[in-house]
């Protein structure tokens, strides 16, 4: 019995390190990456800064003022919307289209294996209501996104910027299409290969994966460097020595336990909830937590950013032209078809509720729908190694054995304490325990 339970937790485990070596994220099917659906804009992008000064004067200062509220009780909203503008823009441009909801014959970026764990989604739709009690039908869900973006950045110790709007709200959402999001265990070379596909260069990586000076990581994406590293049975040499055996006593051996923790790390060891340039000094000391955060330091193509940017003088401004090119992906704007200014930043507008002239009440629903949670574990399956807990369960190649376990989208309730140390080392308990499967 003990050596069969083994075979499987083998099996697994070699299913795992496959995926993540050869494959793109897939919910269990192993793909190559698929046709990008909405190829970068040609010339200028049609948003301009100021876009809402004459319709909405004060939208600017409605997103400020509700995004400075919630940073007030949770500082990781921050990487939560940074992750959110990345996944965004990356699938069909930067549309808001990962704010959709799925629905029946409709499966939406949102329930896609790499968005799981994206956050904040009830943040941007408390903005949506300020905005719409203060000029209804105006400002996009999308320029919500890249402003509350900006702002969570500055609140963060970040560079202040200003920010061109103007966007359009996407009407298509496709889980299918989230899966050209490159994977952590990607080599720089094909991680840039999904940059360049969406007009991003390699300085616009390298500064990117800046942001992960804020947020963390689940355990599940890297405990092969701590673990089995390519197969060889011990940690990656890269990773400080240090840093592999702490977070050897936090992230479970997902090789020989039957655990199913999945804690949350620190992408950052030095300050993690401060958006300043450890990052990069934090990566050459061996401390990167993701495969790609470590390999920039050791690609000959990347090495030299890396070192640049651990000046704030050239990271920031690098920053923000990069964080704004992110934000211009594939824009809708105008008069385009293919956009709207959405009602609401969960659904598409319907015909019946779209404001036809000023005498026509907009109708709104008065309570959003209450989000899905992703379906129950199938009872009676083997449990180990366990797929990570709650939102966490994006890991590609679990999800082939095992349907993932409810999951909660709440936002956080701890706050982080600007620079103060985790309660755990290098661990950040930004979620409340999910349930257990089941
Ligand atoms: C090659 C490109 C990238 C890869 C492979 C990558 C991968 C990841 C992974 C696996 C996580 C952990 C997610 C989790 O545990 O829930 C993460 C977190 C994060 N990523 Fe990236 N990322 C990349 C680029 C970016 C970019 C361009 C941004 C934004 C500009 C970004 C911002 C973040 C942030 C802020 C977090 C922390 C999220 C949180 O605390 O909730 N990443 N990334």
């Amino acid at each position: 019995m003990e050596s069969a339970h083994r075979l499987v937790v083998f099996v697994d485990v070699a299913l795992m390190l496959l995926l993540l070596n050869a494959g793109s994220w897939s919910d269990g099917v192993l793909v190559g990456p698929p046709p990008d659906p909405r190829p970068p804009s040609k010339g200028p992008p049609a948003v301009k800064v100021g876009f809402y000064n004459a319709k909405c004067p004060r939208a600017e200062e409605i997103v400020r003022a509700q995004v400075e509220k919630r940073f007030r009780i949770d500082h990781t909203i921050t990487p939560a919307l940074l992750r959110m503008l990345f996944h965004d823009s990356f699938v069909r441009g930067a549309d808001a289209s990962i704010l959709l909801d799925s629905k029946p014959g409709n499966e939406a970026e949102k329930d896609a294996l790499p968005n799981l764990t994206i956050r904040s989604f009830d943040l941007i739709q408390e903005v949506k209501e300020a905005l719409e009690s203060a000029c209804p039908g105006i400002v996009s869900c999308a320029d919500i996104i890249v402003l509350a973006v900006r702002d969570s950045v500055a609140l963060a110790g970040g560079p202040k910027y200003d920010v061109p709007t103007g966007r359009l709200d996407g009407k298509v959402s496709s889980k299918d299409e989230s899966l050209s999001l490159p994977s952590p265990a990607f080599p720089v070379e094909q991680s840039l290969e999904s940059f360049r596909q969406k007009g991003l260069d390699l300085e616009d990586m390298v500064v990117l994966l800046g942001a992960h000076t804020v947020g963390v990581a689940l355990c599940g994406f890297f405990n092969d460097r701590l673990f089995n590293f390519h197969g060889t049975g011990a940690a990656d040499p890269t990773m400080n020595p240090q840093l592999v055996a702490r977070l050897s006593n936090v992230c479970p051996n997902p090789f020989f336990t039957e655990s199913n923790a999945d804690p949350p790390i620190n992408l950052d060891q030095s300050t993690p909830a401060i958006f300043d340039t450890s990052y990069y000094s934090q990566i050459l000391a061996g401390n990167g937590i993701l495969l790609i955060d470590q390999e920039i330091t050791a690609d000959p193509t990347t090495i030299g950013l890396v070192h640049r940017f651990t000046s704030p003088a050239e990271f920031f401004p690098a920053f923000v032209r990069s964080i704004i090119k992110m934000g211009n992906i594939g824009v809708l704007t105008g008069t385009d078809p293919l956009g709207e200014v959405r009602l609401r930043c969960n659904e598409t507008n319907r015909r019946s509720s779209l404001p036809s002239g000023p005498s026509q009440p907009v109708h709104r629903p008065a309570k959003p729908p209450a989000r899905r949670a992703a379906p129950p574990s199938r009872p009676g399956t083997v449990p180990v190694p366990r797929p990570p807990v709650g939102r966490s369960m994006k890991h590609p190649p679990l999800s082939v054995l095992r349907p993932p376990p409810p999951v909660s989208r709440t936002p956080p309730k701890a706050p982080i304490h600007k620079g103060k140390p985790s309660p755990a080392p290098g661990h950040i308990r930004r979620r409340p325990s999910p349930p257990s499967s089941g």
